[in-house]
């Protein structure tokens, strides 16, 4: 079996500590990762005041994968302005290596909001309100301005779009629904809308849907079994895949994939969730996230057997209803133990 380079990178937070779970089960699942552990984040942040030096991008360029815990500093940190990591360090790599496509399946787990529900969210990743684009105007002044633009290319909405077709072609239900805002974003959401129809057309045996994005936190709560499929701009994936989470039985159990599926680089592989500091340090994050995440790195790795063994072992330790007090070493364990 090969060995596969993999940047760690396990940031702030709960982050480090949910990754160790991670490359636990990995390491029990029988394949080899040749592991390279980077010290990013808060911590390095404050010592030496960089977010991602060149050199490590470079270094992260040459990688089989990147796993990733999670960035970003408490909210009532007073030494790391706000978006300093989340876009220096995480942003930076989804742009960097475009990684236009994060991918998000949500499978119900028993006793959740939505125990029937499986679907895979398609966010676009490079692009939208993210791209940084707008700025101040007399900032400080009582007649300042501030600016967030939405970018949205035709190139970057058509391969998110066609990404999704394609997911949606391979799924037995066929079903995909664009999820926006087109009848207020006039100018994206037609861009997003006239994409979506006419990639359609090369995909006929797909049913084509449309949801506003507010109607979609309705529908995810009520009747989340409508979904197969969906896609959608970068913003509203965020919103969304947090609401999606607390139904399918909790943010801790959302994976999530930032692919480059031409790739050309390495993809990136994270929890859903963030550095959760209300937790920190307690042992009591679910690191069953980080361990999805891993199984979605295996898979997209070419360790289809690998990462289906460690699916199983994740649900068959949901399945066992399982004491909610555990800690995250014991849930770690419990799945590596499965396997
Ligand atoms: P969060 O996802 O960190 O936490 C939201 C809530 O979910 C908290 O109550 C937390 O305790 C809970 N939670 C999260 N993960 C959990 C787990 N594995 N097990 C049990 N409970 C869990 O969101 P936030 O509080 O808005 O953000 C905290 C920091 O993380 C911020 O700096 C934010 O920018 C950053 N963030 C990073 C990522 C990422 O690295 N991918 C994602 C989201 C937020
Ligand atoms: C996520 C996070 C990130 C996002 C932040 C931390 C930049 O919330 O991965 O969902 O908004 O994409
Ligand atoms: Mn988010």
């Amino acid at each position: 079996m090969s060995s596969y380079k993999v940047g760690v990178i396990g940031g702030d937070g709960i982050g480090p500590d949910v990754l160790v779970e991670a490359l636990k089960v990995v390491d029990a699942a029988g394949v080899t990762l040749d592991t390279t552990e980077y010290e990013l984040g808060a911590v390095r942040y404050l010592r030496t005041g960089e977010v991602l030096p060149d050199s490590v991008l470079e270094e992260l360029r040459g990688q089989d994968a990147i796993l990733l815990g999670a960035v970003g500093a408490a909210a009532n940190s007073t030494e790391v302005p706000p978006g300093t990591l989340e876009r220096g360090l995480l942003l930076k790599l989804r742009f960097e290596l475009d990684l236009y496509i994060n991918l998000r399946p949500f499978v119900g787990v028993p006793g959740s909001l939505a125990p029937d529900c499986d679907f895979i969210v398609i966010r676009e990743n490079t692009e939208g309100t993210y791209a940084g684009e707008g700025g101040f105007l007399r900032r400080g002044t009582p007649m300042e301005v501030a600016t967030q633009g939405s970018v949205n290319t035709r190139h970057g909405v058509e391969r998110c779009v066609r990404y999704a077709y394609d997911l949606a072609v391979a799924r037995p239900r066929q079903h995909l629904t664009l999820v926006h805002k087109i009848n207020v974003l006039t100018f994206s959401g037609d861009l997003w809308n006239r994409s979506f129809h006419e990639v359609g057309e090369e995909y006929p045996t797909i049913t084509k849907d449309y949801n506003h994005v507010d109607a979609t936190c309705i529908f995810l709560v009520e009747q989340p079994t409508r979904y197969d499929v969906i896609v959608t701009d970068n913003l509203f994936g965020d919103i969304i895949t947090d609401l999606a989470g607390a139904i399918a039985g909790g943010i801790g159990y959302a994976a999530s994939a930032n692919l480059n599926p031409a790739r050309t680089g390495p993809s990136m592989f994270e929890p859903v969730h963030g550095a959760a500091h209300d937790i920190e340090g307690q042992n009591k994050a679910n690191p069953a996230a980080a361990i999805r995440s891993a199984a979605l790195m295996l898979d997209f790795l070419g360790e289809e057997d690998a990462a289906t063994a460690v699916n199983a072992a994740v649900n068959d330790f949901i399945n066992s209803a399982p004491d909610p007090t555990l800690s995250t070493t014991e849930v770690g364990d419990a799945i590596a133990e499965r396997l």
